[in-house]
């Protein structure tokens, strides 16, 4: 696992990158439709999406995550929604409990570096499936080759001001391999205190017939296949694999 968000000080400045955006309204608008009430987010974060989508719907969730740093901020950003925040791994996690609606997002389903870890990742989802239930993640799509528009070393160069630290300077690298798997380098610099922080992490970019593969031995069926938030059928030109899917029946 990327050590990344093991690092408290870039756990404490995630939710200063990351804010509520189209997919965030996707997964939300997912749950409604639905009729959801359950809630079961695996690599959640620092909670933001889990917490909004339990107030939407007036229910209840459990987020899940290996890094204690982020799950410390979700649990200090609870304001009175019914979440347990709980330390695990998506592969092997098992809570004895079902849920209507399992996702995965940020495009945490890239951490997952081979295709035993994505077929771990899918029976965790089909063992905590409702009947009826659906799991939703989403996946960059590697055809659209989107890591040569991230701009590599020097120009990658900015300044991101934050909630805890005031502004900090992040600059990074990357290098695509042979066998997709993305190697990331980001460096920060918080301004106030001169402290440096550097983060590796390896991102998978799996096609989508890579991943329906992985679904199958877990019973898992592609219901949807988007290829944004917007709900469009997914095509070879998309930027996303937008997936929901359900228990093979
Ligand atoms: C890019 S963040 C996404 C966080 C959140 N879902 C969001 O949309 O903002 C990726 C998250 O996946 C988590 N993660 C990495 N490996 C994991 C695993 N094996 N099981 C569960 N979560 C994992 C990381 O700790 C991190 O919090």
């Amino acid at each position: 696992m990327s050590d990344h968000y093991n690092q408290p000080e870039l756990a404490a400045l995630y939710d200063d990158e990351n804010v509520w955006d189209a997919s965030s309204d996707f997964y939300r608008d997912l749950a409604l439709r639905s009729g959801a009430k359950t809630l079961l987010d695996l690599g959640c974060g620092t909670g933001l999406l889990t917490r909004g989508i339990v107030e939407a719907i007036d229910g209840s969730g459990v987020g899940i995550d290996p890094a204690t740093p982020m799950l410390e901020v979700a649990r200090r950003k609870t304001r009175g929604e019914r979440v347990e925040w709980l330390e695990g791994d998506a592969r092997s996690v098992r809570l004895d409990r079902e849920f209507d609606l399992i996702i995965m997002t940020g495009n945490a389903f890239q951490a997952f570096l081979t295709e035993a870890d994505q077929v771990a990742l899918f029976r965790t989802a089909a063992a905590h499936l409702a009947p009826g239930g659906r799991f939703a993640f989403e996946s960059r799509n590697p055809a659209k080759q989107e890591w040569r528009e991230w701009v590599p070393g020097p120009a990658s160069f900015r300044v991101q001001e934050t909630v805890a630290y005031g502004p900090v300077e992040i600059w990074n690298d990357a290098r695509m391999n042979a066998d997709r798997i993305l190697d990331v380098e980001e460096h920060y610099r918080i301004l106030g205190s001169g402290k440096s922080l550097r983060s590796d992490f390896r991102l998978r970019f799996s096609s989508p017939e890579e991943i329906w593969d992985a679904m199958m031995p877990a019973g898992l069926a592609v219901e949807h296949c988007y290829g944004d938030y917007d709900c469009q059928p997914f095509t070879p030109a998309a930027r996303e694999i937008v997936i929901v899917a359900r228990l093979i029946a």
